[in-house]
């Protein structure tokens, strides 16, 4: 890593320095029962404290909960931030550049500008397309499912518009859907095959059988890089149904989009080009701290036809040297929250991006590899976008008490600082999960981590089967 930042790092403070430099540091550290008592009853006090004070303070409540950025932290999609984007994120939030209108912010918003057509390219959308950074794939599938229904459902069909998930789909889409006002029985749920891909087939179905019912069909939401398996669904015939009957397209990729920029894996993402709206955060695998994602828009008139306002006090900063922000999306006042991917870009120039989202890929092959060669071991759904589940499951041994073993192996685990390897739950049984996204985990920790699993197991199962 380089120097600056190492020593802006450490510099800083020792607890920063320590989360995003060193291996040995805690994975997760709880408040005790009194400390967070103090924290939930604190209120600010009539007369400031010292500078000193405060900051000492202000660490240890940061200090608290999982170390996500830690390189042998693998539950939910691990932070992996790199340090150059804390360091990018440090350096633009001391500036407060106002990124809501380009007048305001004019370096600020070309910079946002040129990134997002860099991104809609690798993406494949085509030169009309256009978007911006908002703070989250829950803001960017808002953003975009908002347009997706104001583009095909006029007002009088609302309560009929549908729209079609499966049950990999993130309960973000959910949320989306409600607040832009559909009804649970306007949502339906495609199946999934055994990779756990939306069915193209009962998707035409699904909509063929809407349309004769009088319903308006309008959006399938697809998912590129499900959280839990990492499942990519068949864009290119899903684009293929969407077009035949007119719906608009959204991918989330909130956790996949990131396989772009891997020259080896980018096939993957066939058929992602053709999405009317995509949903990417470079906070989960482009190494960034948190509050950096994107909403793109094959074609920019539709968010402009949403989201487009005006104001008497606006006057002075209609004409701006790129279009402003606020005409694109919900937000008016934001952070330059791309700046950080702008800086982390730059240095590491994207050649050594790509080993970085490759790593991810190497590592959960490198754990199902390792299991493999453990007779009692179970892979549940395969090494795939760098997420493995897999299962201790002994012969002769009842599924409650493997579920036990699993669930105790994993808070074994955690209380030893060894790693977090969280559970979760497949066809009805409990597994463990790794997400293995942070290329500063070594093939080391791998193999130390296959073998602490397992000899936490057989030592559990010993005494939950004896
Ligand atoms: C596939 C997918 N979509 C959407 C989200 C929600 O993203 P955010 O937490 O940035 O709102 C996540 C979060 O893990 C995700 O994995």
């Amino acid at each position: 890593m380089d120097g600056i930042v190492r020593e802006a790092l450490q510099g800083l403070s020792g607890i920063v320095g320590d989360r995003f430099l060193s291996d040995q540091a805690t994975l997760v550290k709880r408040p005790t029962e009194e400390q967070l008592v103090k924290l939930l009853k604190s209120s600010p006090p009539d007369q400031g404290r010292s500078l000193e004070d405060v900051v000492k303070e202000f660490e240890d409540i940061l200090s608290y909960g999982f170390n996500v950025n830690h390189p042998r932290f693998y539950a939910f999609v691990p932070s992996a931030a790199s340090p150059l984007s804390w360091l990018g994120d440090v350096i633009s939030t001391s500036f407060n550049n106002y990124a809501g209108s380009s007048e305001s912010g004019a370096g600020i918003c070309a910079v946002e500008e040129s990134i997002i057509r860099w991104v809609a390219e690798k993406f494949g959308l085509p030169p009309s397309a256009g978007g911006q950074f908002v703070s989250g794939a829950s803001l960017a599938c808002l953003t975009a499912l908002t347009v997706a229904r104001d583009q095909l459902v006029e007002d009088d069909m609302r309560t009929k518009a549908t729209a079609y998930v499966t049950e990999e789909t993130h309960f973000c889409i959910a949320k989306t859907l409600h607040i832009t006002g559909l009804l649970k029985q306007q949502i339906r749920t495609v199946p999934c095959n055994a990779e756990f891909q939306m069915d193209p087939e009962s998707l035409r179905r699904a909509i063929t059988q809407d349309i004769e019912n009088g319903l308006k069909p309008y959006v399938v939401i697809t998912t590129c890089g499900s959280t839990s398996t990492g499942s990519i669904d068949p864009l290119d015939a899903i684009a293929d149904i969407a077009a035949e009957h007119g719906l608009w397209m959204h991918v989330d990729a909130a956790y996949g989009g990131s396989v772009a920029f891997c020259q080896s894996r980018r096939n993957l993402l066939q058929g992602i080009g053709r999405a009317d709206s995509i949903a990417w955060d470079p906070h989960k695998w482009l190494f960034q701290t948190y509050g950096c994602s994107v909403v793109l828009f094959r074609d920019k008139s539709h968010p402009r036809e949403s989201f487009a306002t005006t104001a008497h006090f606006l006057r002075d900063v209609e004409d701006g040297y790129v279009e402003n922000p606020f005409n694109f999306g919900i937000e008016l006042t934001r952070p330059a929250c791309h700046m950080r991917l702008w800086f982390s870009l730059q240095i590491l120039g994207t050649d050594m991006i790509d080993r970085m989202v490759l790593r991810g890929f190497e590592l959960s092959d490198l754990v199902q590899t390792e299991l493999s060669k453990l007779s009692e071991w179970e892979i549940v759904t395969p090494s795939n976008m760098a997420v493995i589940n897999f299962r201790f499951n002994p012969h002769g041994v009842s599924t409650e008490a493997i579920d036990d073993i699993n669930s105790l192996v994993s808070k074994r685990m955690l209380a030893q600082n060894i790693a977090v390897v969280l559970t979760t739950r497949f066809r009805g049984v409990v597994c463990l999960r790794m997400c293995t996204i942070n290329p500063q985990t070594t093939d080391d920790e791998i193999r130390d981590i296959i073998d602490a699993l397992n000899r936490n197991a057989r030592l559990i199962s010993k005494g939950i089967i004896d």
